[in-house]
């Protein structure tokens, strides 16, 4: 993946200058962590809105039972090319299926990194280091300068996650794309409520849009609805990798899940939205 990196202190390319370790050319160096990952924090480069490793082992298990599989596939058909960049990639569940859609599938398994996972979690990055062969990952924060030289992605995307416009545009080659992922008002509607999850506001399709206006031009935009049939346990996890892990009480969470049949109906709704550079 280093081909596509860029040092997080001076935007310089990044090599290899020993065991484990990389570079730039003015001297600043990362490590690359016993778990596979590699972080690339400049000095302003925040972590504290990052996943917690509970979060993580809640997103990895909800996504591993196939319910957002619709959502993935959905994604994986739009990724036009790669490299394909993931921003806020969590367990990078999207990124591993649009990695796969974009290889070709007599290419050498494992000779180019394809995806690059990139959260400031580093229990997200353990996960995603793992997740795929072809997928490298890296520590960084969304809200200051990628470490990602410029138009080094052909695709992006961004799922449920935060994007900084200017940096999506820059980190993209002419003619390259944005998938985004966003919620629609009715999204986990029949949960929301009892289980007082918070209602994050990720943005609706049109503020996605406005946005990136002067960056990028939409393209395509679809709908994804689906109606899932969950778990007790589901439900449980969909609270837990969410912004309500950081507020909800393990108590009253559990007394507020014995409320829910073990198998619950519940509304899969987002957006997805193709924008071009
Ligand atoms: C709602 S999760 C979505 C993860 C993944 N895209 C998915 O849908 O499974 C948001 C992700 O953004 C990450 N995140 C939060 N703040 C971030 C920041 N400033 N920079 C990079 N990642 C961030 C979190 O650690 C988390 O993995
Ligand atoms: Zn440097």
């Amino acid at each position: 993946m280093l081909p596509m990196l860029s040092c997080p202190q001076c935007a310089e390319a990044l090599t290899e200058v020993g065991d484990s370790v990389v570079g730039c050319p003015g001297g600043h160096r990362f490590d690359v962590a016993r778990q596979g990952y590699l972080s690339l924090l400049g000095s302003r480069s925040r972590t504290d809105t990052g996943d917690s490793a509970d979060m993580v082992a809640a997103r990895g298990q909800f996504l591993g039972a196939g319910h957002y599989g619709v959502i993935a596939r959905a994604v994986a058909e739009r990724a036009a090319a790669g490299p394909v960049l993931e921003i806020g990639a969590g367990t990078a569940y999207y990124l591993a299926a649009a990695v796969d859609a974009v290889v070709s599938p007599d290419a050498v398994p494992t000779a180019v990194t394809i995806g690059l996972a990139l959260d400031s979690s580093r229990y997200a990055a353990r996960r995603a280091a793992a997740a795929h062969p072809r997928i490298g990952s890296v520590v960084a924060d969304a809200w200051s300068a990628l470490p990602v030289l410029t138009g080094a992605a052909a695709t992006v995307l961004s799922v449920f996650a935060p994007r900084d416009p200017a940096e999506v545009a820059r980190v993209l080659a002419p003619g390259g794309r944005l998938v985004a992922v966003t919620p629609q008002p009715d999204h986990l509607v029949e949960i929301r409520g009892p289980l007082h999850m918070l209602t994050v506001d990720e943005g609706k399709p049109e503020r996605l849009a406005a946005a990136f206006s002067g960056w990028l031009r939409v393209v395509d935009r679809a709908d994804v609805r689906a109606e899932m049939r969950v778990t007790r346990t589901d439900v449980g996890a969909l609270v837990l990798m969410g912004p309500s892990a950081r507020h909800v009480q393990a108590s009253e969470l559990a007394a507020n899940l014995d409320t829910f049949e073990d198998q619950t109906a519940v509304t899969l709704a987002v957006t997805i939205s193709v924008l071009e550079r």
